[in-house]
């Protein structure tokens, strides 16, 4: 499928955006291995976390989806049956990652596998560390690397003093969990802080996970407990219509309910230093999350640097925040981004690939980009390349630019954001 977009200004709306991913997957996870019925409203139904609803399902855990609405009825933290066949994530690495913590210390062993990127995503990030905790995880060796589709024998695992190598809240996610089956403490030591749903949402649900500096420290607990949880709308998600409300001209864009977890705020900080008009409202707290209503107008964009402690906390953003540097005056630069290259694409190489068919003046760097704000950009044929981040951010693109731009496969949207488009065309009428 292919999407056509044109030109558009004086958008002036009152929107809401689909529920955070990162914190629907989780929401599926920890209720499947607590005890009791989650409730979950909210929940974004997109196509990743609909693969780790369907993982869970083949481990003999009863979801129902009801809209937004899931009713997850726990089997607590050993209650999970090994699955028939082999497990399937698709698209989502965040599933794959997250899930391999939980079924290391699973009775029985399980295959698992996923599309034609997750194969090219590495997997020894996770595996390494869980098996110094005693896992045992075979896949598929390339270039001294592990790849799914990869096998898992669940053990009983110890815990450990662990530094990621690099800031992944995937890598720390699946540690945490793996620890919750342990025999002993685990600490984790990041290299930065990053994304921190994992923490918030064991804890509301009964583990025992603390903070101290870089450390977090993870007790093993005995059970988790079924929550209600209303899922914040996704940061990740709205990030789109806030860059869209500063680049088109005549705008004001406000998106309502949002999650503003610090962890997850990098890029408003990098709008507001770049010179948008960007205000949060009505602060509220769902679920140990911070929320917020977030209200952007057009503005006079400028570049700037974005490096170092930063990047984890606007990893996701950073296509879009590469979309908003080509209409800023001067030049931005990308540094230390090197995890965009095991994205569901390299998306280093995607962005500047496409960015440039529109006109763009970007240059790929070793970790990360160089942009050069331009005075226009212009339609073009843009690849997604199935990326979903990349069909959505060049679409916002196509909004300010000259001529009709079409984006090929554009159908991947819906693996974070199934409505984009119909949202998009309600703002054209
Ligand atoms: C995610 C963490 C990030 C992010 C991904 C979702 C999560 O990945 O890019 O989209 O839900 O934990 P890394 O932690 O590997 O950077």
């Amino acid at each position: 499928m292919f999407t056509k977009l044109n030109k558009i200004s004086n958008i002036k709306c009152n929107i809401t955006v689909p529920g955070d991913k990162s914190i629907s997957h989780r929401c599926v996870m920890f209720g499947s291995i607590a005890k009791g019925t989650t409730h979950v409203s909210n929940f974004l139904t997109g196509a990743d976390c609909m693969s780790t609803i369907d993982c869970f399902i083949k481990m003999g855990v009863d979801i129902k989806v009801d809209s937004t609405n899931v009713t997850i009825q726990g089997k607590g933290l050993n209650g999970l049956k090994p699955p028939k066949e082999m497990l399937n994530v698709n698209n989502s690495g965040t599933t794959l990652r997250l899930i391999t913590g939980i079924l290391s210390a699973q009775k029985f062993t399980t295959q698992i596998t996923g599309d034609s990127s997750i194969q090219k995503r590495p997997m020894d990030r996770v595996s390494v560390p869980l098996s110094l905790m005693g896992a045992d995880i075979q896949g598929t060796q390339k270039y001294g690397k592990l790849f799914a589709p990869i096998t898992i024998t669940g053990k009983k695992l110890n815990g450990i003093n662990y530094t990621l190598p690099m800031a992944s809240a995937q890598v720390k996610s699946s540690i945490i969990l793996a620890s919750l089956y342990a025999n002993s403490q685990t600490i984790i030591t990041e290299p930065e802080p990053t994304r921190d749903h994992t923490e918030i949402l064991l804890n509301y649900m009964g583990a025992d996970i603390t903070k101290e500096k870089n450390k977090i420290i993870c007790r093993p607990v005995k059970e988790l407990y079924a929550k209600d949880i209303n899922v914040p709308a996704d940061i990740s998600s709205a990030a789109y219509f806030i860059t869209a409300g500063i680049i088109c001209p005549n705008s004001e864009i406000t998106i309502k309910n949002v999650g503003v977890n610090p962890t997850r705020t990098g890029i408003i900080d990098v709008l507001n230093d770049m010179g948008a008009d960007i205000k949060l409202s009505n602060q509220n707290q769902s679920a140990g999350e911070l929320t917020a209503d977030i209200t952007v107008k057009t503005s006079s964009l400028k570049g700037t640097t974005i490096y170092g402690d930063i990047i984890p906390r606007l990893i996701d953003e950073l296509p879009i925040i590469a979309v908003a540097a080509c209409f800023a005056k001067g030049t931005t630069i990308i540094k230390d981004a090197q995890e965009l290259k095991v994205k569901e694409t390299n998306r280093i190489k995607t962005v500047v690939e496409e960015l440039s068919k529109m006109g763009a003046d970007i240059k790929e760097t070793d970790d990360g980009m160089i942009i050069n704000g331009v005075p226009k950009l212009n339609g073009a044929f843009i690849e997604s390349h199935n990326d979903h981040r990349i069909a959505m951010s060049c679409a916002i693109a196509a909004l300010n630019a000259e001529g009709e731009t079409t984006i090929n496969n554009s159908e991947c949207v819906d693996i974070s954001f199934p409505n984009f488009f119909e949202l998009l065309n309600e703002q054209n009428k």
